[in-house]
């Protein structure tokens, strides 16, 4: 028997245990520990009875019982635990030894940790773990990043544990430097909120407006799982719709409408603010649940403005298929819209993405996990620069042909009055994108008329700067020019 285990886990909470359990199921002798020791004993009698994990009831015997160089992976709860974790952990390693931080962290954390660490010459990686209880059980994404020189120990453990895409490819591949395994986890979630929002808002279309019962919804996301929309997230929605409560009355029509968010969404849209990148829809997606937070505000308003939803008259099937195809286009930009955020973090941060990579990452095993990333692959592949990714030729043709009937169906929401935040900023979104002159330079005119901001000329270089003294009792001075 090898006395020596391949790594040590730290934190024993449903992701920590499961991981473990992929890790064991996979050849690898890991040693678990927790904070409170019971939870140790109890994991050790109860679901890894029998397996080959080891227990440890100290960091010092964790530690001791790893082989060389030793690895350490926290599951624990991102923030301050981390680091203290890290203090207690540091007097025990030698140089190059690993800790990796499987939590959900924010990325300057990571950035940080990475620095600190580099200075006492242990490894710090940074991994995005998604896919849930399951998906650590059997097969989770993995988004690692950080110190390049801890991959080559890591890579076949991360890559044996983690979910594989049909191809038989690991949903894991090493991100980049840094904090960039945190920053694609987040980037992750962010369209995870969105796409989750999307969902939300066509039930909502179906269900307010087409006036459809659950079984009849559970049948329609069921028909466009097998189209282009397949993917765990429809499925699941699927799934639920189909729960009966002890009534026998859809369980989902008794869930309150106020929707929880631990955070990454919205650093995901702090983060597109913070990078000047026109992430609307996972922005939008953030603040719908915002909004679904201010409950008895809603309902009062509500009675306030007697406002109702309008139903929606007309063929449904013809309805039905319009949604679909609004739903489809619409997480097109949401995913474009995440490459742009990540392609100008990669840049500002000299991470070198490789945006083909991070798809095929996302392609199993994570909660976005759909066919889709396939071709979203397949499109960085044939142009790893490529802008956005509804220049590619199948984005394109999928977008250009399913526009009429997302007009349709953001038009008839707006009649109605049905929500649809996500889908209409995605739809003015692609206006503006695809709009060669914005009126922005209205925008520019009254931004030099009230505080001399200047502006550029169509019909000189870019970069020369003017001003007009707009009411003839202003002066020649301009402010200073610059962007944040
Ligand atoms: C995943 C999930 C996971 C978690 C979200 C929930 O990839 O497995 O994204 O990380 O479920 O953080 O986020 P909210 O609580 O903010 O919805």
């Amino acid at each position: 028997m090898r006395m020596n285990a391949d790594i040590g886990v730290i934190g024993l909470a449903v992701m920590g245990q499961n991981l473990i359990l992929n890790m064991n199921d996979n050849g690898y002798k890991v040693v678990a520990y927790n904070r409170t020791t019971a939870k140790v004993d109890q994991f050790l009698e109860g679901p890894a009875k029998g397996t080959n994990i080891v227990g440890a009831h100290s960091l010092a015997q964790l530690v001791a019982q790893l082989s060389v160089p030793r690895k350490v992976m926290l599951m624990v709860r991102a923030g301050t635990v981390v680091d203290d974790f890290i203090q207690a952990l540091l007097p025990l390693l030698d140089e190059g030894d690993i800790i990796i931080d499987g939590g959900n962290s924010n990325f300057p954390d990571s950035n940080r940790r990475m620095t600190e660490l580099a200075e006492h010459g242990i490894h710090f990686v940074g991994t995005g773990v998604s896919g849930g209880e399951l998906g650590a059980r059997f097969g989770p994404s993995l988004m690692p990043g950080g110190a390049a020189a801890a991959w080559p120990a890591l890579k076949p453990i991360f890559q044996s544990i983690a979910a594989k895409t049909d191809a038989g490819e690991p949903c894991c591949d090493w991100v980049g430097a840094a904090g960039s395994g945190h920053f694609v986890k987040m980037v992750h979630n962010g369209i995870e909120y969105g796409d989750m929002q999307l969902i939300c808002e066509c039930y909502q279309f179906m269900q307010a407006g087409l006036g459809l019962n659950a079984a009849q919804m559970q049948q329609v996301f069921s028909d466009w799982n097998d189209s282009e929309l397949n993917s765990y997230l429809i499925e699941i929605t699927a799934d639920i719709l189909a729960v009966k409560d002890d009534d026998g009355a859809p369980l989902l029509d008794k869930i309150l409408d106020t929707a929880g968010q631990k955070g990454t969404g919205k650093w995901t849209g702090i983060n597109a603010l913070d990078l000047g990148i026109p992430l609307t829809l996972i922005s939008e997606a953030v603040f719908a649940r915002c909004l679904s937070a201010l409950k008895d505000q809603r309902q009062q308003a509500q009675q306030l403005f007697g406002a109702d939803i309008s139903a929606v008259s007309g063929d449904r099937a013809e309805w039905l298929e319009a949604l679909r195809q609004a739903l489809l286009a619409a997480k097109i930009i949401s995913y474009a819209q995440g490459f742009m955020l990540m392609r100008e973090a990669s840049e500002q941060n000299h991470w070198d993405l490789n945006f083909g990579n991070v798809a095929m990452m996302w392609r199993g095993g994570c909660i976005i996990r759909s066919a889709f990333l396939g071709n979203i692959r397949d499109a960085f592949e044939s142009d790893p620069q490529l802008p956005f990714l509804g220049l590619d030729p199948y984005f394109k043709q999928i977008l250009q042909q399913s526009l009429p009937a997302w007009r349709k169906v953001a038009a008839k929401a707006i009649e109605s009055g049905i929500p649809m935040p996500c889908m209409t900023a995605a739809l003015s979104f692609l206006d503006g994108y695809l709009c060669g002159r914005l009126p922005a330079n209205l925008l520019q005119a009254q931004r030099d008329y009230f505080g001399a901001h200047t502006y550029e000329r169509v019909d000189r270089p870019r970069g020369e700067f003017f001003h007009t003294d707009w009411t003839g009792s202003g002066g020649d001075v301009a402010s200073t020019t610059y962007d944040a």
